[in-house]
This record gives structure tokens, C-alpha cells and sequence, in this order.
């Protein structure tokens, strides 16, 4: 079932809010393609909030924490803000330091899409017009929500009038206990490598294996188990904000010892950014302190334009892009 209603104005034009409900029930506003809530069944027979969400379109406007928001053109950091395409270079905007994050000053989370209900799902779409943000090409995207069930179903469409660079991914902030901090929810990441990082939160280039370090989730444990261990990469991004290598579809599983919940990732992307938190600061539909929510945002490598060895989150000019990331929950124990 799907409900539409009013959740604010842009700029003269209503924001929506999709409420999409089967066994879980998602709500998505049409500013940013936002994801402001994500109710799941718990093991005590109610429903737990398991996302951090804003409350109204001045805060999404205004923060640059990203809540469950939509991601583009190019997820995660592109180094200097700069990339070459067909032998161009494109400078893009540094808003992250002297790199460029999440799709630049006003990327897709500060846009307003247009929507449409389509069976148990509901597709935003925006047009990115050729030299938005710096990026070349005109650019038609659309995502679909999806709800059935217990699976939250998040699928990308993309199409350029050019080359371009397109990366997209949502940047939902989970927490299984449904409040406090993240330290207690148990993940487990089908990884054996990840992108160590420079001081800027750039990828060096190597891959190192996860065996014995703070980064080994291959087995469950608790988020805040080793977030404080003495690592040099932890002290650098003060908690984890890596890319994780993944080893095939299902990236990841969560589990909250306190509602019962867990959640289960399963993505077609190469690779997937585990962040804690650390930078949470927000006043949003609460008050969402330090590692109050952690993300899994499904990607190419961080700045993989610039490391040519590996895959290249380019779109051919004219080629249809696709690609799908699920959220699938349950109760139970990992
Ligand atoms: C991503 C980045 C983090 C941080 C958040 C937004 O996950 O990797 O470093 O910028 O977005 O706060």
C-alpha cells in the first residue's frame, strides 16, 4: 500500500512524502529522495524506527550529514575534485575539504524529484542538466523504492546524452536498537579487503586483506568492539568510514541484540562504504549525536575515476545504467 502525502514546500512547489508499507514500512520525501523513516517488525512484537531521518525540508536543505538521502551524481569523495574523461578534466566542487563529496554544493540530495507510483514501489526522478555540478552530459536519473514484505528494494536508472561519471547510492543511517548509539548493533561484512585511506579520507590505491585488524567483520561483532583500537586508519577517519571490497552479492548483515532485528544488504556494486558516524552532529527528527547511526552505502571504489585499475563508475553516452541494492529484514540472532 501507498500513501502520498503533503511533508513541505520547495521553492514554491509541495515536497512529498511516499509512505510505502507491506510487513516494513518506508517513508520517502521527493526533496533529496530521502528516506525520513524505516519502520521493521521487532522480536518484542512492535516496530522499531531502524533510520535516522529529518523532520522537514530546511533541515535537509541545510545539513551536510546526508540522512538517508539520495546520492549523485558520484557517491563518496572524488580526490582535488578533479577527474579526467575522453582526455578533458573536469574541475568539480571541493565541498569536503580539498576533495569533492556526495555530488558536489547542491548534488541530488538537494533536489527536488519528481514522482510516480508504480505497483508496490515509487520512482523519483530528476533531470541533471549537462554541466550540473560540472559534470559533462545530460543526465535523466531515476530511483525506485520499493517495499514488499520485509525488503526495502532501492534501484538506480541513469541515461546520458554523454560520458559521464555516475555513481549513485542512498546514504540511509541505520540503527537496530532504534536509538542511543550503534556501538552494541553486531555487523558482519562479506569483505576480505578494504581501502585504507589518506588523511583526507582518500583511498591510497592499496587493498589491504582485513585478517587480523579492526576492520576484519567477516565474523559479527559488535560496531564499537574495535571503533576505539589503537589503528592507525581508525585515528585517521576517527571510526570507520572505509570502503569495504566485497566478495559477492550479499555485502552485509546487522543485528541488534536489544529489538531483535536484523538486516541483511545485498547489492550488484563492487564495493560498499561502511561509516560509523563519527561525524553526527544533527538536530534532524531527534537529536542524532556521534555513532548514533551507521551507513552502508553501496558503491564503485571512492574515487575510482583517478585509479585506473579500478572499475570505472563511467556511463557511456547513451547506455542504459542500472543497478540494485536491497535491505532485507528480519528477527532473529546472527
Ligand atoms: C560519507 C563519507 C563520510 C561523511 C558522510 C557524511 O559516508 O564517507 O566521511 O562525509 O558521508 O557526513
Amino acid at each position: 500500500m501507498i500513501k502520498r502525502e503533503q511533508f513541505g514546500v520547495w521553492q514554491g512547489s509541495p515536497v512529498y512524502k511516499y509512505v510505502l508499507q507491506d510487513k516494513i514500512e518506508a517513508e520517502i520525501v521527493t526533496f533529496g529522495g530521502t528516506l525520513v523513516s524505516l519502520k521493521v517488525p521487532n522480536a518484542q512484537g512492535g516496530l522499531t524506527d531502524v533510520s535516522l531521518g529529518y523532520s522537514c525540508v530546511e533541515q535537509m536543505w541545510q545539513s551536510t550529514a546526508y540522512l538517508g538521502a539520495t546520492i549523485g551524481r558520484c557517491g563518496n569523495r572524488i580526490a582535488d575534485g578533479k577527474f579526467v574523461l575522453d582526455g578533458k578534466t573536469y574541475l568539480l566542487a571541493k565541498n569536503d575539504g580539498e576533495n569533492h563529496l556526495h555530488g558536489g554544493t547542491q548534488g541530488f540530495n538537494k533536489r527536488l524529484f519528481d514522482a510516480e507510483v508504480n505497483g508496490n514501489g515509487v520512482t523519483m526522478s530528476l533531470h541533471s542538466a549537462d554541466g550540473e555540478e560540472n559534470y559533462p552530459g545530460d543526465l535523466d536519473f531515476s530511483v525506485k523504492f520499493t517495499v514488499e514484505g520485509t525488503t526495502f528494494t532501492i534501484e538506480y536508472f541513469g541515461k546520458c546524452g554523454a560520458n559521464t561519471l555516475f555513481n549513485p547510492t542512498n546514504h540511509a543511517y541505520f540503527n537496530l536498537d532504534g536509538d542511543g548509539d550503534v556501538h552494541q548493533n553486531v555487523l558482519q561484512i562479506f569483505a576480505s579487503k578494504y581501502l585504507p585511506v589518506d588523511s583526507s579520507l582518500i583511498p591510497t590505491g592499496e587493498e589491504r586483506c582485513v585478517a587480523g585488524s579492526a576492520f576484519d567483520f567477516t565474523q559479527p561483532k559488535p560496531i564499537g568492539k574495535d571503533v576505539c583500537a589503537k589503528d592507525e586508519q581508525l585515528a585517521l577517519a576517527g571510526g570507520y568510514d572505509h570502503n569495504f571490497c566485497l566478495d559477492g552479492a550479499h555485502a552485509a548483515r546487522a543485528f541488534s541484540p536489544k529489538t531483535g532485528i536484523v538486516l541483511d544488504c545485498f547489492t550488484d556494486r563492487c564495493g560498499l562504504q561502511f561509516y560509523s558516524g563519527n561525524f553526527l552532529n544533527e538536530q534532524a527528527k531527534k537529536y542524532y549525536p556521534k555513532r548514533s547511526g551507521f551507513c552502508l552505502e553501496t558503491q564503485c571504489y571512492p574515487n575510482a575515476i583517478n585509479q585506473s585499475e579500478w572499475l570505472q563508475p563511467v556511463l557511456k553516452k547513451g547506455e542504459n545504467f542500472y543497478s540494485k541494492t536491497q535491505y532485507v529484514f528480519s528477527v532473529g540472532k546472527i
